[in-house]
């Protein structure tokens, strides 16, 4: 099978021509890899694939976050983000599990609450609501490119403080059972270099609180100035899913939030993460 790249609008890129599963050969792997650092997101539709199947497929991208935390799930390395209960019932909007789930609606990069954020993440599409349950996505690496040379050199140096429970605080309260509310906020850099390609990106979330030495009200107008800026909406590509759509982005110059929907239908994607190297800032 031959590969192909059809570049989506504005950003992205939807592949054709190269199986997921255990058929991916280390020839198409390189491909998808570079695909990816080229486009930031990509859609591969048609992908059919197992928990075990896709944790393999982030395992060849590196070590894999594994989640204590996280809503029930059989494999440690796998999140699964539903709307359908144990029971296989939808749950209400306002259960424990969904106001969990709810916190993805906000503009993020994931895992970014960490020492060591998430590098890739691979999502793949279960069950798809008919209407709503879009995700959205953003570049920072085109968000930094497109800002003027003084705001560039205003950036230098600062560094944001990520901080989930802040998120939690913005989105109404504690959550009971989610530890990850308890963790302290860590401080990142605005502005990061990718480890693998070596380009310049913003590295923003609205799970930050302010900017590290900055008075709180000027730190949060700053960040949440970038975010607005990056996530305008020609910038923006929007996802509608189909079941077995495999999504992967890259965390360390890409933005992303899910869409709210009719919580009558059901939802469930499979969510594994790829552990990271660490933002680093510019010298
Ligand atoms: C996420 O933000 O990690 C999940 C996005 C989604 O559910 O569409």
């Amino acid at each position: 099978m031959t590969l192909e790249i059809e570049a989506l609008d504005p950003i992205g890129a939807r592949l054709h021509g190269l199986e997921l599963g255990a058929g991916l050969d280390d020839a198409g792997f390189e491909q998808l890899h570079a695909a990816l650092l080229e486009h930031g997101v990509l859609v591969v539709p048609g992908q059919p694939l197992a928990m075990p199947e896709q944790v393999a497929l982030g395992r060849r991208f590196g070590e894999l976050e594994g989640y204590e935390f996280t809503l029930a799930s059989p494999n440690r390395n796998v999140i699964v983000i539903t709307n359908v209960g144990p029971d296989g019932k939808v749950m209400p909007r306002d259960s424990t599990a969904m106001r969990a789930i709810e916190i993805n609606e906000r503009w993020h990069t994931d895992s970014s609450f960490r020492e060591v954020p998430a590098s890739v993440s691979i999502f793949a599409a279960q069950r798809v609501p008919e209407v709503g349950g879009d995700t959205f996505y953003a570049s920072l690496r085109k968000g930094w490119l497109s800002l003027p040379e003084e705001k560039q050199a205003e950036l230098h140096g600062l560094r944001a403080v990520h901080d989930y429970a802040e998120a939690y605080r913005r989105t109404g309260g504690e959550i009971p059972g989610m530890e990850v509310q308890d963790l302290t906020g860590v401080t990142h850099p605005i502005v990061r270099v990718h480890p693998e390609t070596g380009e310049r990106a913003l590295y923003l979330s609205s799970h930050t609180s302010g900017v590290e030495g900055m008075d709180a009200e000027a730190g949060r107008a700053l960040l949440d100035g970038l975010l607005a800026w990056c996530t305008r909406e020609p910038a923006v590509y929007r996802h509608r899913w189909a079941v077995d759509d495999v999504l992967l982005w890259d965390n360390r110059c890409m933005l992303h939030r899910a869409e709210g929907f009719d919580e009558t239908h059901p939802r469930r994607m499979h969510h594994v993460r790829v552990a990271g190297t660490g933002p680093v800032q510019p010298g």
